[in-house]
Parts: structure tokens; sequence; C-alpha cells
């Protein structure tokens, strides 16, 4: 299957009005931060006591930010973008920018792309975006714990051109895993490592359960939502508005579709242009359809009188750039994921979680050390490649390539949009094929999103020279 559901994109009729979304949360004024090309920002990771749940204090809580969740970031297409990051925490910590395409040196990877970053130690991240979109940021070090307590935050691309909307809602989608008394509970179950992976137990969007947010009566806003969570998978539909799709893992579709239920899993990103209610008080919900019940992810109430915006006064998305992928000359490569590992990890700094249960090629990746497992390949600059990847495994990976994008070619599942992206749900039993252009040096982890799988053995890297 498609990441979004290739189903409901290639439906997705004009007659879905009942499905409707409306967001809200509260990350309002912390996207201060960015200027570009001024002075590099700050990111200060560190410990902080928060309230998820409220009445209850989560001591132990991970953030960019002094109080409440990392903040959302702003580059500009095209313009210089610089961030110094000071380690506050108690452990080895690293950024990778997720989805951009940057230098290698400036990916995040300990030991693979940098060295780790110590408590008390810095490093300098600077690059200049060449894509739009939205975009996001985190550890990629100890990732379940660092990642599972809240170091995960937006990073917005802009284009000057980008269209005018009446408001604009990120939501960072996550689930903590905490006990009755709000603490964190073990992060995961190896039981469930080796299957789904193991989900949290409270359900948030910008670390509040079910934010509620204001906008504008019959105005255009702007939903950018990245699934940011370490296990689940998202069946996204809106009740009470209607919204477009207008780009998925950063990239905008050739065409806005309308929204009616769209599947993601960790480490996509989508955004929506959401037509909010005209009649004031009217609230539209995007909702989480997977599992046995719908759960609210966000809610959006409409305040004020009626803009009268329509969807269709929405201009497109500009396309980002894209080098041109010769599929005749193109050289395959296979790859096949497995739940049989056949090396067991070592210890390293950023945190392995001590067990084997996924592998690539029959690889489990032996952590982030210098003796690694070794690239899965070795790509030349310039040429175009197709991935054939096979998930014969029960379970859906979403698979993400760092530092470059990929154009979806086929699916055995059936038909697929014309997707651009870094970040693909696979199926159980699906066959992807997937076409890129080898267009940055360096050496690109390639690996499931699902936190426990990557930590388990499913990754690997592959090398453009
Ligand atoms: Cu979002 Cu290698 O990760
Ligand atoms: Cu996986």
């Amino acid at each position: 299957m498609i990441s979004l559901s290739r189903r409901s994109l290639l439906k997705a009729s004009l007659g879905t009005a009942g499905l409707a979304a409306v967001f809200g949360a509260g990350y309002g004024g912390a996207s201060a931060l960015g200027q570009p090309a001024a002075a590099p920002l700050s990111l200060r990771p560190r410990r902080i006591a928060g309230e998820i749940v409220a009445g209850q204090t989560t001591p132990d809580l991970m953030s960019y930010a002094e109080a409440g969740p990392p903040p959302v970031l702003r580059a500009v297409r095209g313009q210089p973008f610089a961030v110094r990051l000071d380690n506050a925490l108690d452990e080895p910590t690293t950024v990778h920018w997720h989805g951009v395409r940057l230098p290698n040196a400036m990916d995040g990877v300990p030991v693979l792309t940098q060295p780790y970053v110590y408590p008390g130690d810095g490093f300098d991240y600077s690059f200049t975006p060449p894509d739009a979109g939205t975009f996001w940021y985190h550890p990629h070090c100890n990732t379940l714990t660092q990642m599972g307590h809240g170091l995960a935050g937006m990073l917005v691309v802009e284009d000057p051109a980008d269209p005018v909307f009446d408001a604009e809602i990120p939501l960072v989608l996550r689930d903590f895993r905490l006990g009755g008394d709000g603490r964190f509970l073990p992060m995961f179950k190896p039981r469930d490592a080796a299957r789904a992976g193991t989900y949290g137990t409270v359900r948030t969007a910008n670390w509040q359960r079910e934010p509620a947010q204001d906008a504008p009566a019959g105005g255009l806003v702007r939903l950018r939502l990245v699934a940011a969570d370490v296990t689940r998978i998202y069946t996204l539909a809106l009740e009470g508005a209607r919204a477009l799709v207008m780009a998925i893992d950063g990239n905008p579709l050739p065409e806005a579709l309308p929204l009616t239920t769209l599947t993601i899993g960790p480490g996509q990103r989508l955004d929506l242009a959401l037509l909010m209610p005209d009649r004031e008080g009217a609230v539209a919900t995007l909702r989480d359809l997977r599992g046995s019940q719908p759960k609210t992810v966000a809610s959006f109430r409409a305040i004020g009188p009626s803009l009268k915006r329509a969807l269709g006064d929405l201009k497109p998305l500009a396309a980002n750039p894209l080098p041109d992928f010769d599929e005749r000359g193109a050289t395959t490569i296979p790859f096949a994921l497995s739940a049989t590992a056949e090396t067991a990890p070592k210890e390293t700094i950023c945190g392995d979680i001590g067990y084997s249960f996924w592998a690539i090629n029959k690889v489990a990746w032996s952590g982030d050390t210098e003796t690694n497992s070794g690239p899965l390949a070795e790509m030349k600059l310039g040429r175009s490649y197709v991935f054939e990847i096979a998930n014969p495994t029960p379970n859906s990976h979403p698979l993400h390539l760092h530092g470059m994008v990929f154009r979806v070619l086929s699916s055995s599942a059936g038909p697929v949009p014309p997707l651009v992206s870094d970040t693909y749900l696979m199926a159980p039993d699906e066959r992807i094929r997937l076409g890129l252009v080898a267009d940055n040096p360096g050496n690109w982890v390639f690996h499931c999103h699902v936190i426990e799988h990557q930590k388990t053995g499913m990754t690997t890297y592959v090398t453009v020279t």
C-alpha cells in the first residue's frame, strides 16, 4: 500500500463531503524561532518536568525547549539555515533533519556522519534546504528513549511563493508510555518489539491530549502534521469540514486531492488545506480510524464571521526540484526485510536495546559503531537506481531513506499515485519499486522508522560516491 493509502488517494472522489477535519493545537507562538540566515538558532536538549496528563507531573520528559514541546523551527527554501546544538542531557545525542536533502556531514547519524555529541558538548548544523515543505528533526542516538521522552519537533521550510492561508496549525503526533502515576513506563516490551512495536499509553498532538484549537470560520487553514511517534500508524479522517491533501512527506501532490482517509506511519508528514465550517462554533475533528474505535487526534472550532473562502481559492504548492530519473538506465538493487536476524547487536554508546529481531537482506544492523555491518549498496553519483523491496513479514514497516528522495514506481498491492517521498509505509507481504537518482554523495542510512525495529536490526546504509 502507498504511504498514504493508495486506495483513498485513487478513489478520492469529490463526493466525500462527509469527511472533513478540524485541527487545533497549541504550538502557537513557539514558531518564532526561525529567522533564516541570521544567527544560528539554539537547540538545547534537556530533561524537563511537564504535565502530559492533567493533574500529574511527568518528571522525565526531554525537550529542546525550557518548558513544553520542542519548538517548530522555520527555514526558507534556498536560504542558509543554521542551528547550534548544545547537549544539556546526561547522555550523548545528535540531531537528524528528517526528509531534508542536505550534505552528509549534517545528517546527524552518529559515527557514520558525525561524532557523538556528549553531555556538555555541542555541534553546529548548517545547510540550505532545497525543498519547501513539512519536515522534522529528532535525535539519531538512543532514539527510542530520547524520541519516546519527547525529542521530536517540526521543521517547516517555507517557499516565499506559498499560497496564503488564514491560519497555520502544526500538529506533531506522538504517544507517551506513561503509567497511572504519570511516570514513564519501560520504553518497550521485547515481545512487542518483535511484532508491530510497543505502543504508548497516552496519545497526544503537540504534547496535548485531543487539543482543541480555534480558527477563523470559513477560513482556509494549513494543517501541517508529522507522525512523530516511535510506533503508531494512523488512518486519518476529518469530520465536520472538508480538506485537501496538498503534500505528502514534504512533497506536493501534482494535484491536491480531497481527504477521505489516509494512512501514515512513523516519520511521515501531511500538509492539508482545511476549509473551516462557516458557522461560528461549529467544530471539525481529525480522527484516527485505525484500531477498534476511532480516536480524536485534534479538533478545530470555527470562530468569528465566516471568511467565505473556498478550497478552489488555493493555488497549488510549487513542486520541489527533482533530478531526472532514468528508469531504463537504472540499476536494480534488491532489499528483503526479514525477522530472521543472524547477528546480535553490539553494545554501543547510542543505546542498542539489547535484542536482534529484524534484518535487511539477512543482515541485522550491528549498531552505530566503527565496525558496523557495512553498506548494502554502493551507488554511483548521478546514476539512477531502482530499490526493489520485499516485505514478507507480517508487520508494516515505514522505510526511511536519508539524504535523497525517491519516486514510488509500483507496488504489488496495485496502482500507485505519483508520490515522491523519503518514507514509504510497506504493508505486510507488499513488494515495491522505488526509483531514485543517487544525487547526494555520502553514507545514507536506510531503516525502518518503527524505532524498535530500527534498533533491533532493521537498519542499513547505502553509499553514494
Ligand atoms: Cu527520522 Cu533515520 O530518521
Ligand atoms: Cu519496521
